[in-house]
C-alpha cells in the first residue's frame, strides 16, 4: 500500500476475527473499525458526500448538517475537514461525550436536542431540527442517512464483496440494524448476485424498526424511533432482536477474552449465538459485521455505575465471576446516556 493522503483513504477491509473458542459456536466477526473515524460510518459517510458532489448538492461554501448519535457524525467531521465542508451534528443528551468532543476536535459543530419528540423520540426532535436548521440556512444540506441511497450502496459496493471474496463459503450472514445502510446494502448485494447465504437482520428490543413496539434504550448505533425509509424487508431471510442486558453480558465476555468491541457488535453476535442454535449447524459458516469497537463506551457499557444505573446493581452483580457489591455510590454522577443511530 502506498501513504494514506486523505484520512477515508485508509479503512482496512481484510480484519476478521474467529470468535469460536468464545462463543463455543464458529462465528467469523469481520471487522469494520480500523480507520481513522472508528467505525463502518465512514463508508457511509464518503459514498454520501461523494454523491452530494457529483449531483451539485453540495458546493465548496457548503455546510453539511445530519442527525446522528455519534459515529456518522464523526465520520462525517472527518470527511467534512478534509474536503473543505463545515459540518453541523444535530444529537441528543444520550450520545456520548467523547463521540461529541471528537467531532469539535475534527471542527464540527454540535447541537444537542433535549425534549424528545412524543412519537419518535429524540430521533423525532433531531430531524425537526435539523429540517429547521435547512429551511434557515440555504447553505446547509441535510445528507439524511436514514433515506439516502448511498447510506446503503457503501455497502452494496464495498462490505458485501469485501466478504464474498473472503468467505466464499459462506452460509449465513449476520448484520445489525440501524438506519439498515450495512443491511440493505449487504443483503441486496448477496441477492442481485444470487449467493444463497442467509441474511440477518439484528435488533434492539425497543426498536421500531422491524414494526416492535418503542420502549427506552441506552447503547447506540442499533434500533430507530421511527423507521427508516430505506429499510428493506424483502431481502432479509429473518430477525433476531436481543435485549440490552444481553448486549451488555456478551461485551463483558468478549472483554473478559481480550476483545474490546463495541454494543452493536455484541448485540449482533448474541443475536448470532441463538440464531444459529436454532437453526444452524457445527459446519455452518457465519460471518457477523462489527461496526466499531469498545473504547467510546468505556464510560457506559464497560462502567459499573452506569450499568448499574441503567440495569440495577443486581444485573451489575450478575455480570461478575464471584461474590461482590457492585462499586456505586448512591447519587454518583453516571456520564450522559447513549442511545439511536
Ligand atoms: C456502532 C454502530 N453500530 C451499528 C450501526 C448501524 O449501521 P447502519 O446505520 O448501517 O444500520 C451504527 C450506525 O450508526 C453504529 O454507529
Amino acid at each position: 500500500m502506498g501513504y494514506v493522503r486523505r484520512p477515508y483513504d485508509l479503512n482496512a477491509d481484510d480484519v476478521y476475527v474467529d470468535l469460536g473458542e468464545v462463543l463455543d459456536r464458529p462465528v467469523i466477526v469481520k471487522c469494520e473499525s480500523f480507520n481513522f473515524a472508528g467505525s463502518v460510518k465512514l463508508k457511509a459517510a464518503v459514498s454520501m458526500v461523494t454523491a452530494a458532489e457529483a449531483d451539485g448538492r453540495l458546493r465548496p461554501d457548503s455546510v453539511i448538517v445530519e442527525s446522528s448519535s455519534g459515529n456518522l457524525g464523526v465520520a462525517l467531521s472527518v470527511v467534512a475537514a478534509s474536503r473543505g465542508y463545515g459540518f453541523v451534528c444535530v444529537t441528543d443528551p444520550r450520545s456520548s461525550v467523547q463521540n461529541r468532543r471528537q467531532i469539535e476536535a475534527l471542527g464540527g459543530q454540535v447541537i444537542v436536542v433535549t425534549e424528545p419528540d412524543g412519537d419518535h423520540g429524540f430521533l423525532g426532535s433531531r430531524l425537526r431540527r435539523v429540517r429547521h436548521l435547512c429551511e434557515n440556512n440555504p447553505d446547509y444540506v441535510w445528507l439524511n442517512q436514514y433515506a439516502n441511497e448511498h447510506n446503503w450502496r457503501a455497502h452494496y459496493t464495498t462490505t458485501a464483496p469485501e466478504i464474498v471474496r473472503r468467505v466464499p463459503g459462506l452460509d449465513v450472514l449476520f448484520v445489525g440494524a440501524g438506519t439498515t445502510g450495512t443491511l440493505t446494502g449487504c443483503a441486496r448485494y448477496l441477492r442481485d448476485i444470487g449467493h444463497p447465504a442467509q441474511v440477518i437482520a439484528v435488533d434492539s428490543i425497543g426498536s421500531v424498526t422491524f414494526g416492535g413496539l418503542p420502549s427506552p434504550r441506552y447503547i447506540p448505533g442499533l434500533g430507530t424511533g421511527k423507521r427508516p425509509e430505506i429499510v428493506d424487508e424483502s431481502v432479509i431471510d429473518d430477525i433476531v432482536m436481543v435485549a440490552e442486558l444481553d448486549t451488555i453480558r456478551m461485551c463483558r465476555t468478549l472483554a473478559g477474552a481480550g476483545f474490546l468491541f463495541g454494543g452493536s457488535t455484541s448485540t449482533v453476535l448474541v443475536g448470532a449465538q441463538r440464531w444459529l442454535a436454532a437453526n444452524g449447524g457445527p459446519a455452518t459458516c457465519a460471518v457477523a459485521i462489527s461496526p466499531d469497537l469498545g473504547e467510546r463506551y468505556l464510560d457506559t457499557i464497560y462502567n459499573d455505575m452506569w450499568v448499574a444505573e441503567h440495569f440495577g446493581a443486581e444485573f451489575l452483580a450478575s455480570l461478575r465471576p464471584g461474590p461482590s457489591e457492585p462499586d456505586v455510590r448512591p447519587g454518583e454522577l453516571i456520564s450522559p446516556l447513549v442511545g439511536g443511530v
